[in-house]
């Protein structure tokens, strides 16, 4: 989804100051091996907190040889029983490869239906760009699984934590209408979600 480089490679130089769609260029004759190489997903990140699970992201941020290319993967790991909660990427479709455990995935398209699938290692899915997706590992054991975006960024958005964690946060009578609750069980949920980004 990303625009089409115009160059073989444009590895980013996140100090240049340069504000551009992306990462300005470092000089071509700059670039070094290890710019197109990366350990950020050989390992997983901690899944001690509350969703039982973790994302760990392989973007341009972090992959500066992936700056104006188009693509990016992630790793997440889940405990027994987590939950990578339903989520959008704004700038990419996903596709994802179960490597270890059995997940629940759903999708949910803008007709409101729910697809979905119980998945084991060596299987895959495809979550359409924008539309809201989460998995869930139904155990038993460990679930990990690697998934790659068609955006060097593709963003994501946690449906729970922008809704009830967002700084500053929604008023809660406008969420309190929203979900056709009483404030009480709004300001609830809320106190759920303080210490989540
Ligand atoms: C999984 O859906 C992910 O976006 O990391
Ligand atoms: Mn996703």
């Amino acid at each position: 989804a990303d625009p089409d480089p115009l160059q073989d490679f444009c590895v980013a130089d996140p100090t240049s100051g340069i504000t551009v769609n992306g990462f300005a260029c470092k000089a071509a004759r700059a670039a070094r091996s290890s710019d197109f190489f990366s350990s950020a997903i050989s390992k997983g990140g901690s899944t001690d907190n509350p969703n039982g699970s973790n994302a760990t992201v392989m973007d341009a941020t972090v992959f500066p040889g992936l700056n104006t290319l188009g693509v990016s993967m992630n790793r997440v790991d889940f405990e027994e029983g987590g939950i990578n909660p339903p989520h959008v990427h704004p700038r990419a479709s996903e596709v994802g490869y179960v490597a270890e455990g059995i997940l629940y995935v759903g999708i949910l398209s803008t007709e409101n239906k729910l697809y979905s699938k119980i998945l084991k290692a060596g299987e895959s899915f495809v979550m359409p760009r924008g539309l809201l997706h989460f998995q869930y590992n139904m155990g038993p054991g460990k679930a990990t699984q690697f998934v790659s975006f068609n955006s060097q960024k593709p963003g994501i958005v946690f449906a729970p934590q922008t809704l009830f964690g967002s700084k500053p946060e929604i008023p809660t009578e406008i969420l309190a209408k929203a979900f056709r609750v009483d404030t009480d069980t709004i300001e609830y949920i809320k106190s759920k979600f303080q210490d989540d980004c």
